[in-house]
């Protein structure tokens, strides 16, 4: 648990979170943060909420004891977005001091209702609107719906510049002493970009034409600061974290890096034997490849992976008439998250039937991926020495594109 100042009059509050799966889904093995932060006017702020995992919030009054904060002084509770670990503090807050004012949009307080049974001072915001906290700390609100939930909105302080984004430009990995960019090494700050991108990719990658949209009305404001619900605190260089953002989006779309993403699985070694052969013509084609086994790699890792991957592979025989089916799964997942446009490859092995490529297709179909496939190619068991090079061939055609069309 950390409580730093982000200028003099706004404080950071920020526990770290472990050990579990963050929306009962997506594996975190280097932890997530979540940040909550205090504006001090004459009248006092608090802003979304952090606390103990289990809810108790005993973490988050131990750090507003740190600056002197009594809970009871509260005077506004903004909340940005709904989603339990920015709200979930909320029923404990009201318990001990039923006097102060929810800030939040419509959506949101409709949700204060069905969540927590709320309905009391409220004060529902739109775009543009603003509270006086006095002493020069005046709050505008903007709302960014489906950033990640359709009630989410940003808290802007001119004063300082700070944007309090909530879900947007947020990372997951743990904070420890270092909470600002300005205080990382450049290595650092590379860990929290594959964060950002995982992050990003698992979390709100489904809404990144609203994102697009969110970024476009944050840009017009003049940010000095940008201070995260997850993730550090971007106050030396908080165009970085947006223009990631932004390139993140893009990816949605394709094209994106030009980098491949293999991801095969096997039953009985025979679709396995393609892989090293795959992997060395892509060496030599000099092109980034990321490779996950299915069911083995988790699908957090797999979606960070494609989602900055122009190309995919998939190798993974036909099971019982259709795809093998963690395979199928992964590639319907992907689908879920909107990764459209990818230029693909698929191969695989089949016993009697085959199958896979017409339970793919209807994936693909179904989920409106429109990946254009340089081949897609089964073979009958082992696959032979003219398998191989037919195999070859249409993984150097499909570098040779992502080469030509992907980004730096
Ligand atoms: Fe960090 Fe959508 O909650």
């Amino acid at each position: 648990m950390n409580v730093t100042s982000v200028t003099n009059e706004i404080f950071q509050l920020s526990i770290n979170i472990d050990n579990i799966l963050f929306e009962g889904l997506w594996e975190i093995p280097n932890g997530v943060t979540l940040n909550s932060y205090i504006v001090k006017g004459e009248k006092t702020a608090i802003i979304d909420g952090v606390c103990g995992w289990d809810g108790v919030p005993e973490s988050l009054f131990e750090l507003l004891n740190k600056i002197n904060v009594d809970p009871n002084s509260i005077d506004y509770a903004v909340i940005n977005h709904m989603e339990p670990d920015h709200s979930g503090w909320i029923e404990d807050l009201i318990k001990i001091n039923p006097n102060f004012s929810i800030i939040c949009s419509k959506p949101a307080s409709d949700l204060l209702k069905s969540f927590y049974n709320y309905t009391n001072n409220i004060i529902c915001v739109k775009d543009g609107d603003t509270i006086d906290l006095g002493n020069n700390k005046i709050l505008s609100f903007y709302e960014i719906p489906n950033v990640h939930w359709p009630d989410t909105i940003a808290t802007f302080d001119k004063h300082s510049g700070t944007l309090f984004s909530c879900d947007a430009f947020g990372s997951f990995g743990r904070v420890k002493d270092n909470l600002y960019d300005n205080m990382l090494s450049s290595e650092q700050i590379d860990f929290y970009e594959k964060e950002a991108v995982r992050y990003y990719s698992n979390i709100v990658a489904s809404f990144s034409i609203p994102v697009k949209k969110s970024i476009e009305k944050c840009r017009a404001l003049p940010i000095k600061i940008v201070a995260p619900g997850h993730g550090i605190v971007w106050r030396e260089n908080p165009q970085k974290i947006i223009n990631d953002y932004e390139r993140y989006y893009s990816y949605q779309k394709g094209p994106a890096k030009k980098e491949i993403t293999l991801i095969w699985g096997s039953m009985y070694g025979m679709t396995e034997k393609t892989i090293t052969p795959i992997l060395n013509i892509l060496k030599e084609e000099n092109v980034k490849v990321h490779v996950h086994r299915v069911p083995e790699d988790n699908i957090s890792n797999i979606l960070t992976s494609a989602w900055t991957s122009t190309g995919i592979i998939i190798a993974a025989p036909t099971y019982e008439y259709k795809m093998f089916p963690p395979a199928i799964s992964t590639i319907d997942e992907l689908g879920r998250k909107k990764l459209f446009n990818r230029k693909a490859l698929y191969l695989g092995s089949y016993g009697w039937s085959g199958g896979a490529i017409r339970d793919m297709d209807e994936t693909i179909s179904r989920n409106r991926m429109n990946w254009e496939f340089v081949d897609k190619f089964e073979f009958k068991g082992y696959p032979s020495e003219n398998d191989f090079n037919h195999i070859a061939g249409k993984v150097k055609e499909l570098a040779e594109l992502v080469k030509s069309i992907g980004k730096d």
